[in-house]
Formats: structure tokens, C-alpha cells, sequence
């Protein structure tokens, strides 16, 4: 049996080397994609698959490409990686995690002579996260060939246009589409990810084998009122676009509660005029639905829509509201998750399986071929926040059920 013992003071100096790199105007490690932070980590991520060993490329979709080749491929391949951007305000280990294991895990490989059966493409996702014009998985959704023209087209709070920003990150928006990748030849896709869930740590385990990931429905609103003075205009005479937005924000919490698996956030609202003592003119806000359930997704996307709409006529308020695609539940390979189960059970490390309410590039790549992903626990469940953290340990135990999964996935 081929044993890789994955070095934790590489992993534990690759993410500090990554924390590093953040945004210094923001708060916790904020490395949010369109920056130039952003491109900093995608070149840093490059430099250490270059170190490994790998043959790198950053593709047209600015996603970093790392490949392994073994002599004995024929070119079948498999998949492993995650991303380096972040939230606003985030973490220092979601996405990274899978990154730098991933890369660890082809040093491991080379340092003990093992040669696949399989090259081994490591990835660094571009914009995983939802970026500034509302997407997320850009990378994986540009390899799977779910970026088109109506992406391209979808603005941010100022206006600006998805395609005229990508020239920020160094992305030709006219040669996008021209990153989709030919998966026939790929065999498998693993991904090594933090929970950002309690599920794991109240449980007791080390490792998750993830059975299920959400699915999502986001959508922005825009409320159109009428500018009056605070002071004179009579309540009854208002056409106050705050207000029909501050309702929806409140029906998005009603329809998520209905369900318990379900989840709702409105997570940005903006009133035009920001004015005191203005009646508001304009509210902008965006939110999301999840769901284990499809057809949930339909029927909160109705409610919602109802509810907009009811705040809004009540008022003598315009809306319009834009639904991004629905991106369905996924459910993981169960294959590949009995041949991870099996590794994680040789290493004699404690395992579950969960459902995962956070979206992840595997769900976009499970499109084309069978995925599956491995969780490590998150200290109090806490993620999207400066004060996500993993120990080392844990991590470390990850990329080793991550390096023995490869293993048992090549030789299956
Ligand atoms: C990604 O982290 C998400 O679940 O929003
Ligand atoms: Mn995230
Ligand atoms: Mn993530
Ligand atoms: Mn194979």
C-alpha cells in the first residue's frame, strides 16, 4: 500500500504565505476576486504548482492550471483543487485549504516515487466566490462551458458591465468561452474543503464525505419610488422604495423559515438618496435561496417574488426583479465516495457523511464528471468570518484522506 505523509509545516506556511496576501483596506484576509490581491494569490498559487513540479498555465478563464503527467496516462486524468479568493471580510482557510492540498499532495507523490495511473490536474478556481456582479464559480462554470452573454452582461451596483471588468484580472472577456475544457478524458473530480458548517465538530469527526451540495437561487430587486421630504410628506402619501425593499428583506426570512433545510439571506440592501430625512427614491437588494430540494427553489422564487410585488403595489413602488439561473442540488459520486470512505477508514481517521450548504466549484464540475468532496472541520462552525479557523492537525489529516483518496481513485 503506497503511504503519503503530508508535511503540516508546508501546509501551515503555504496558507500563512496566502494570508499575507490580502486586502489591507478591508477587514479579516479579504482576497475578493476582480482585485488585484486576487490575481497576487492565482500567481502565488501558480508559483508554488511551478515549485512542485507541475506544468502550469493560467487559463482564458484566469483559473491556474497545474499538471502532473505520468507516463502511464494516456491523458485519462483526474481533477483536484478549490480556490484562493474570498468574502469580503473572510477567512483564512476556505478555499485555500483544498489549493494547498492539493499542491501538497503532488510534492508527496514525487518525493516518494509514486507515478499514477492518472496525470493529476490540480486547479485554483477563478472567483469561486459571488463576485461584485452577483456570479460565483466563474472558473469552473468557464470550464464547463456555462458562461455566455448574458453573463457577460450582468452589471454591478454602479453599472459597470461583467465582461468590461474582467480586464481587471487580466481575463480577455472576448476569449472566456474559449476555456471550456474537453472532460472526456477526466475521470474524477476531488475537492478538500473546510466545512464552514458546526456539523463535524459537533459530531466528532475528522472528515466529511459530502453525499449532497446546494442547491441556489440568487436574485437582485430594484425598488423605484419617489424622492419626497421626510418632514412634510405625509405617511399615506409616500412612495417609499425603502420600505418595499425592508419588506422583501423580511419575506425572504419568512419563506426560508418555512422549511428546515431551506436557507434564505438577503445579504446587500442600498437606498438612494443614504439621506436622513429623504423619503427613498431607490432600494437595491440582492439575496438567495438554498435548498437540498430543486423544486423548493421554484416555489421561494414565486413567493418572492409575490411578496416583492405585494410590497411594492402597496407603496406605489416599481420593481424589477432578475433571477440569476438556478443552479440545482448535486448529488456526489457514490463511487468515489465509497473508495474515500475506504481511505479514510485505512488512516484510521473518524469520518460522517454530510449534506453541504455551502456551493462549491465541485458542484459546477460534477456536471460533467463524478466528483466528490472531503470537509475538515470548522472551529464553533465559524466561516465566511475573520475568525474561521481549522487547527493544523486537522488540516493535515485532510490532505492526507485527500492524498490516500487520490491514490485509491487512480488505482480503481
Ligand atoms: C460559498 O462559499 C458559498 O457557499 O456561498
Ligand atoms: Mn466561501
Ligand atoms: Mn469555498
Ligand atoms: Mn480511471
Amino acid at each position: 500500500m503506497t503511504t503519503l505523509t503530508p508535511a503540516s509545516d508546508r501546509i501551515r506556511t503555504d496558507l500563512e504565505d496566502l494570508a499575507a496576501l490580502v486586502d489591507p483596506d478591508l477587514p479579516g484576509w479579504s482576497r475578493v476576486a476582480l482585485t488585484e490581491v486576487d490575481i497576487a494569490g492565482r500567481h502565488h498559487a501558480k508559483r508554488l504548482m511551478d515549485q512542485a513540479g507541475l506544468e502550469t498555465t493560467i487559463d482564458a478563464a484566469g483559473n491556474v492550471l497545474g499538471r502532473l503527467t505520468s507516463p502511464r496516462s494516456g491523458g485519462r486524468t483526474i481533477m483536484v483543487g478549490s480556490h484562493t479568493d474570498t468574502v469580503p471580510g473572510g477567512g483564512r482557510f476556505d478555499g485555500m485549504v483544498g489549493v494547498v492540498a492539493a499542491i501538497e499532495v503532488v510534492r508527496c507523490l514525487r518525493e516518494s516515487g509514486t507515478v499514477l495511473n492518472h496525470d493529476l490536474l490540480v486547479v485554483d478556481f477563478f472567483s469561486e466566490e459571488p463576485n461584485r456582479f452577483g456570479l460565483s464559480c466563474v472558473g469552473s462554470r468557464a470550464l464547463v462551458g456555462q458562461i455566455t452573454a448574458d453573463t457577460l452582461a450582468l452589471t454591478d451596483a454602479e453599472g459597470g458591465r461583467f465582461g468590461d471588468a474582467l480586464a481587471a484580472a487580466g481575463i480577455d472577456a472576448a476569449r472566456i468561452t474559449g476555456a471550456r475544457m474537453d472532460f472526456s478524458r477526466v475521470d474524477a473530480f476531488i475537492e478538500l474543503h473546510i466545512e464552514q458548517g458546526p456539523y463535524l465538530e459537533e459530531h466528532g469527526s475528522q472528515i466529511g464525505l459530502v453525499e449532497r451540495i446546494t442547491g441556489l437561487s440568487r436574485f437582485k430587486a430594484l425598488f423605484r419610488g419617489q424622492r419626497d421630504h421626510g418632514g412634510t410628506t405625509p405617511m399615506n402619501r409616500r412612495r417609499d422604495a425603502g420600505c418595499a425593499a425592508a419588506g422583501t428583506v423580511l419575506a425572504v426570512e419568512r419563506i426560508a423559515s418555512q422549511e428546515e433545510s431551506s436557507r434564505g439571506t438577503a445579504g446587500t440592501l442600498t437606498f438612494t438618496p443614504t439621506a436622513v430625512n429623504v423619503v427613498t427614491e431607490q432600494a437595491e437588494m440582492s439575496g438567495e435561496f438554498r435548498s437540498p430540494q430543486g423544486e423548493w427553489l421554484d416555489y421561494a422564487r414565486s413567493e418572492i417574488l409575490a411578496a416583492a410585488g405585494t410590497e411594492a403595489s402597496s407603496r406605489g413602488v416599481d420593481v424589477d426583479f432578475e433571477f440569476l439561473p438556478t443552479q440545482q442540488p448535486v448529488t456526489m459520486d457514490s463511487a468515489l465516495m465509497g473508495l474515500c470512505a475506504e481511505s479514510v477508514d485505512g488512516l484510521g481517521l473518524s469520518r460522517t457523511t454530510l449534506f453541504s450548504g455551502a456551493e462549491h466549484d465541485a458542484a459546477i464540475i460534477a456536471t460533467q464528471v463524478p466528483a466528490v468532496m472531503l470537509f475538515v472541520p470548522s472551529q464553533g462552525g465559524r466561516s465566511h468570518c475573520p475568525e474561521e479557523w481549522t487547527d493544523h492537525a486537522e488540516v493535515t489529516a485532510g490532505v492526507t484522506a485527500l492524498a490516500h483518496s487520490i491514490v485509491a481513485v487512480d488505482s480503481a
